[in-house]
């Protein structure tokens, strides 16, 4: 996919990808490298598609690659991930020149909306959120019991 390659290789996005790689390295717990992030890219698609929501695949993808992208600032300055990814996504979607203004503002909005589930939410930022949640393995992962998540945001059973 044009787009995803051009958000992909991004200067930005580049950097912000390896300093959240850096940061994660020793983590136990989930990290956001790409595994995680085309989880939930496939998810939501797999969503996408066995709901008909009409969303174009590309611009899942991006909302998907682009979700976790503040999480270095996060971890380095305090500042919510959803809000440093959102300011990051703007300039690297307007740097990769992809999509219109209109389909940017929508992936925009869903990378803001991506950690809490409201009753207001878009359609994008509600299956970023939901596929977000579903890509955890947690019954496989051996830092369960230390894993500050919910146990009705855990995932016991394979879904997807
Ligand atoms: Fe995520």
């Amino acid at each position: 996919m044009k787009e995803i390659e051009l958000i992909r290789k991004h200067p930005l996005y580049l950097t912000s990808y390896r300093r959240l790689e850096e940061a994660e390295q020793n983590r136990q717990f989930c990290r956001h490298q790409m595994p995680h992030l085309l989880d939930v890219a496939r998810i939501a698609y797999i969503q996408n598609l066995e709901k008909r929501l009409g969303l174009k695949k590309e611009i899942i993808y991006a909302a998907a690659i682009l979700h976790d992208i503040g999480k270095a600032c996060q971890y380095e300055e305090g500042i919510p991930h959803e809000i440093a990814g959102k300011e990051a996504a703007e300039v690297i979607l307007e740097g990769a020149d992809v999509f219109t203004m209109e389909e940017r503002q929508i992936i925009l909005q869903a990378i803001l909306e991506h950690r809490r589930r409201s009753d207001h939410m878009t359609v994008l930022g509600r299956l970023l959120y939901e596929s977000d949640k579903l890509s955890r393995a947690c019954y496989a992962c051996p830092a369960e019991k230390e894993c500050n998540w919910s146990s009705e945001k855990k995932n016991t059973e394979i879904k997807w």
